[in-house]
């Protein structure tokens, strides 16, 4: 018990730290997308004079702003220059951090799902997990490094690493539980944009800099790397916050094909920010909008569940048919020894006390039982929905 509350406690912590550095590091980086797309070419002969290659005015809780942008860098360095990468550094350890706490302490519960992979081991799947977060980068970095640089290389790149992330998704969701599955794919992504800050950004900034204070002429190369690993992020974005959501939607991750499912909803996040991109630069390109949207709606259409008559009851449940139920699929996590999060089920009062949040559970979230680790067939979901709308009867000991 005691446990489980510190733990419920850990979860909230770095959710909450983690939601919050998340917020300032995209919330800077759509900033600067923004900003880099929205520049205009000076006119005042002083600051072409300066080496300034684009402008801004802006005004924002209620003052002015000039933002200026020097083409490689400006003649002297300044004083303070602020970096920004705590935001995505701290972004990626938390994120990490509640990853581990969620879904690498419970793997047999949450990592695993024996009818997606039946791992000899939970440690074994805890592993692959952590390979297939580290395998994304260097699949990625690899890609970049390798045709970043050459003539249509962007073109290349884009589609190669759209092809691994199809792929690295459809391994995701036949190796672990719909919902790790889910997870580990945008966190893959995820992990992928931090290390382009980690490793390609931050370290060609630091470059630049150093040949400044040497005297030297900065290599344009840095720059224009960290533009390409920054660009690649913008697109990762929207994608990746879907699959950390995804986890309070049993109906994207739980579906027959949620490989497919994460792939187009992934697909319409970055159409739609290619829109938003697009219209930075003054341009309207409606189709991208379009497209994303319908693919959205192309795939609640496909997931609808069949419509109610299918499971329809000819009667109302009896008390003894719901505790049948209940036995059957939810006792054998949710009982007198183990409660998995405070829930018990396995007495008549229980039952009828807990009847609120096994509606919402069984019915409208569709989480439990967990994984359908019990099979539980829709019939039977359908009678539990029926009863709770009936006012949940049941022969308590009081009764
Ligand atoms: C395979 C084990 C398993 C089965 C079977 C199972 N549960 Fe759960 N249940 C869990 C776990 C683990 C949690 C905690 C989930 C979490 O923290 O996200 C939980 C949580 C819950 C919660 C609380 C959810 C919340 O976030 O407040 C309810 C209610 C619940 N289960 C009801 C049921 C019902 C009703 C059934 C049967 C139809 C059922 N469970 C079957 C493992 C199971």
């Amino acid at each position: 018990m005691m446990e489980s509350y510190v733990a419920d406690w850990l979860n909230l912590l770095l959710r909450w730290l983690h939601v919050i550095t998340g917020i300032a590091w995209i919330g800077s980086s759509f900033y600067f997308v923004w900003l880099d797309n929205s520049l205009v070419k000076p006119t005042a002969p002083e600051l072409k004079e300066k080496g300034v290659d684009g402008e801004l005015w802006a005004v924002h809780g209620g003052g002015f702003y000039n933002p200026q942008k020097y083409l490689v860098a400006p003649k002297a360095l300044p004083e303070h220059l602020h970096w920004f990468y705590w935001e995505s550094y701290w972004t990626w350890m938390s994120g990490f951090a509640l990853f581990v706490v969620l879904y690498l302490f419970n793997a047999s519960t949450f990592l695993i799902d024996g009818k997606v992979h039946a791992w000899g081991s939970p440690a074994a799947a805890v592993l692959a997990s952590l390979v297939f977060l580290v395998m994304g980068w260097v699949v990625y970095d690899g890609i970049c490094r390798a045709f970043g640089q050459r003539a249509h290389g962007e073109r290349i790149v884009g589609v190669l690493v759209a092809i691994y992330v199809v792929a690295a998704t459809w391994v995701a969701c036949h190796l672990f539980a719909g919902r790790a599955a889910f997870l580990l794919t945008g966190a893959m992504l995820a992990t992928a944009m931090s290390a382009n800050v980690l490793m390609v950004i931050i370290p060609g900034q630091r470059k630049t800099v150093a040949s400044m204070k040497a005297g030297r002429t900065p290599d344009p190369i840095h720059p224009l790397r960290a533009k390409q690993r920054s660009v690649h992020n913008t697109y990762f974005t929207l994608p990746v916050l879907f699959a950390m959501l995804s986890n309070h939607y049993s109906m994207t991750y739980g579906a027959p094909q949620n490989w497919l499912v994460l792939t187009v909803i992934m697909l319409a996040g970055a159409l739609i920010r290619q829109y938003f991109v697009a219209r930075h630069k003054g341009r309207s390109d409606w189709g991208f909008f379009a497209a994303g949207a319908f693919l959205l709606i192309a795939v609640a259409a496909w997931l609808a569940p069949a419509s109610d008559r299918d499971v329809a009851l000819d009667r109302a449940p009896t008390p003894g048919e719901i505790r049948g139920i209940i036995e059957v699929r939810c006792q054998p996590c949710h009982n007198a020894q183990t409660f998995s999060k405070n829930i018990q089920l396995h007495t008549p009062e229980l039952i009828a006390r807990n009847a609120p949040s096994i509606y919402q559970q069984v019915v409208v979230a569709r989480t439990m039982p967990l994984g359908n680790a019990t099979a539980m067939t829709e019939g039977e979901r359908a009678a539990l929905a029926a009863w709770v709308r009936a006012g949940a009867p049941m022969e308590t000991a009081g009764h």
